[in-house]
């Protein structure tokens, strides 16, 4: 069977929930806009393609994503300009999701199909993309096995849904991060290169031991020797030593972060030099230590530009340049804010306007 976009159907909520919202003082994850849309997979086919109203879902306790973690997920975001509502590179996610079902032995989704169906859903749900400088609208879809089976094996059965958040700044200062050499994020041949729920879970062990030492995230290093930087808290990391743009290339360990790739096409338009390539611990130590490490920050998707204001390296705290010192980062910051909002000439194509 195959599934048109003329078969979502659409049943809307009787009475708006966005008056409960406080725009003002949205905090990140906590509000969830009125709808949200869903599909399932069963028979060999994506079916019951639906937007309705947000709501609680309902599965059995053998439920296999909840035991054995065959679930994926991906974040984008919406942004308002006046009465425009502009998406970002929103085919680049689906893309990446279907690298990830790969991964994890999950049917693809058909991607131009579910870009439409988001298109709808921020068409009906428009009124909570939010319009301050920091604010946007968050959009999560995720895809997850449903298969009642507590033998291992991939599901037969998933399902797909799409929920959006409003949201503002997932940090809301620059992160003191502390080198990891102990735990790791990913080992080359896991799984670090999708987007897959379990990298997340695996995380929150080590980044709360920092966190109780008076840290903000982790810099995870690799798995065989610790030697080599990889990513930063759920976000890929970026240095700028001299002049050069730094950033540990895409191993197989390291999430292909789309904020990432975006930074590291505009800088080299702008004419800078970039390096992808292992980045060790030992260099950017010493890059801090001799003060050419003029900046450090975290891309991703929820917390785009994160600056980075400090390193903790075997019990050595080293304090990076001041924020406002940092001519690359923040230009990358203030110009992909004013893209996204439609403010700046679009010509890689990221832009969608609903
Ligand atoms: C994103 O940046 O979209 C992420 O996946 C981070 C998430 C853990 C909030």
């Amino acid at each position: 069977m195959n599934t048109a976009i003329s078969d979502i159907k659409i049943k809307k909520i009787a009475q708006s929930r966005i008056h409960e919202v406080d725009f003002d003082n949205i905090k990140f994850g906590r509000e969830f806009s009125d709808h949200m849309f869903t599909m399932e997979y069963k028979d060999g086919t994506w079916q019951n393609l639906e937007i309705k109203p947000y709501q609680n879902l309902s599965f059995s306790p053998a439920m296999s994503a909840l035991h054995y973690g065959q679930s994926i997920f991906e974040g984008l975001k919406a942004y308002r300009k006046g009465d425009d509502v502009f998406m970002f590179r929103a085919k680049d996610n689906f893309a990446r999701m279907n690298r990830s079902a790969h991964r994890m032995c999950i049917p693809e989704i058909p991607e131009e199909l579910v870009h439409h169906a988001l298109k709808q859903l921020l068409t009906i749900d428009a009124n909570w993309v939010p319009g301050g400088e920091e604010s946007s609208l968050y959009i999560r879809p995720f895809l997850f096995a449903t298969d009642e089976y507590v033998g291992i094996k991939p599901s037969a059965t998933y399902k797909f849904i799409i929920f959006t958040c409003p949201v503002g700044s997932y940090y809301t200062e620059p992160l003191k991060v502390k080198v990891e050499t102990e735990y790791t994020r990913a080992a080359q041949g896991g799984v670090g290169e999708a987007k897959c729920a379990g990298n997340y879970a695996a995380s929150l062990y080590p980044a709360k031991q920092a966190q109780e030492n008076g840290y903000h995230q982790l810099v995870w290093t690799d798995g065989k020797e610790h030697k080599y930087i990889e990513e930063s808290g759920t976000m890929n990391i970026m240095f700028i030593i001299g002049n050069k743009l730094i950033s540990p290339n895409l191993s197989g360990a390291i999430l292909p972060g789309i904020t990432r790739n975006s930074v590291l096409t505009l800088a080299k338009d702008w004419g800078y030099e970039v390096e992808e390539r292992p980045v060790t611990v030992d260099e950017i130590i010493k890059a801090a230590q001799t003060g050419e490490l003029k900046e450090a920050f975290g891309a991703g998707t929820a917390a785009t530009i994160a600056q980075i204001a400090l390193i903790g390296h075997e019990g050595i705290d080293y304090k990076l340049p001041a924020i406002e010192t940092r001519e690359f980062s923040n230009r990358v910051y203030d110009f992909l804010n004013n893209l996204k909002r439609g403010n700046e000439t679009d010509k890689w194509g990221w832009i969608e306007k609903i």
